[in-house]
């Protein structure tokens, strides 16, 4: 039986599982905060800063909890990957707040070497790396997720060196 790319990357996004957008609501600080402790030792051990800064507000996300944990994961481990040839100092944050229409927005941002503009699209198709043991699909699985949700996922300029992968989730939450 063939697979489709969606049915692929669900269960690539091991853990997932079959979601209901149905008004899941979570707060953002603590998927950050979890995601943070999931990967604290290893961000230790590569000498990593990983820090959070929560602002005020972004209280909820109507969104399915397991599956955006999954995203952050993705970004995370991709920000300090970034950074494991990376001399001198190591950070990465983890963000959250409102923007001024209501939407809520996360940002996980490295210090690392960035990503040329021309390339920021593309990283989001399946099966583009850079890495030698990389599959390519950590970003194409973030970004089919964040399509269910009806959220986005961009690279922004932030003016800062490094890489920023910003999520923006819409307020009110999607009817379906
Ligand atoms: N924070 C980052 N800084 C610099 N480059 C990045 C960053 N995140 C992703 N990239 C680039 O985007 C590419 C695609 O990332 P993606 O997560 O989809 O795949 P991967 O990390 O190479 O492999 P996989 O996630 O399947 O193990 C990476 O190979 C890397 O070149
Ligand atoms: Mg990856």
């Amino acid at each position: 039986m063939q697979m489709t790319r969606r049915q692929f990357f669900r269960i690539c996004a091991a853990g997932v599982g079959s979601s209901s957008l149905a008004a899941l609501g979570f707060a953002p600080g603590e998927a950050l905060a979890e995601v943070r402790a999931f990967k604290l030792a290893r961000a230790t051990e590569t000498r990593v800063d990983l820090s959070t800064a929560f602002g005020a507000g972004a209280d909820i996300i109507w969104a399915d909890a397991s599956a955006i944990r999954q995203v952050l994961l993705n970004l995370l481990i991709n920000a300090l990957q970034a950074l494991e040839n990376h001399e001198g100092e190591r950070r990465v944050e983890l963000r959250s707040r409102n923007s001024p229409n209501g939407s809520v927005i996360l940002e996980v941002s490295d210090n690392g070497p960035g990503i040329p503009p021309e390339q920021r699209t593309r990283l989001f198709h399946p099966f583009v790396s850079t890495k030698t043991k990389g599959m390519g699909l950590g970003l194409a699985v973030c970004a089919d997720i964040l399509h269910e949700h009806r959220a986005t996922i961009i690279v922004p300029d932030i003016g800062r060196p490094g890489a920023t992968f910003r999520l923006t989730f819409p307020c009110p939450p999607p009817s379906s």
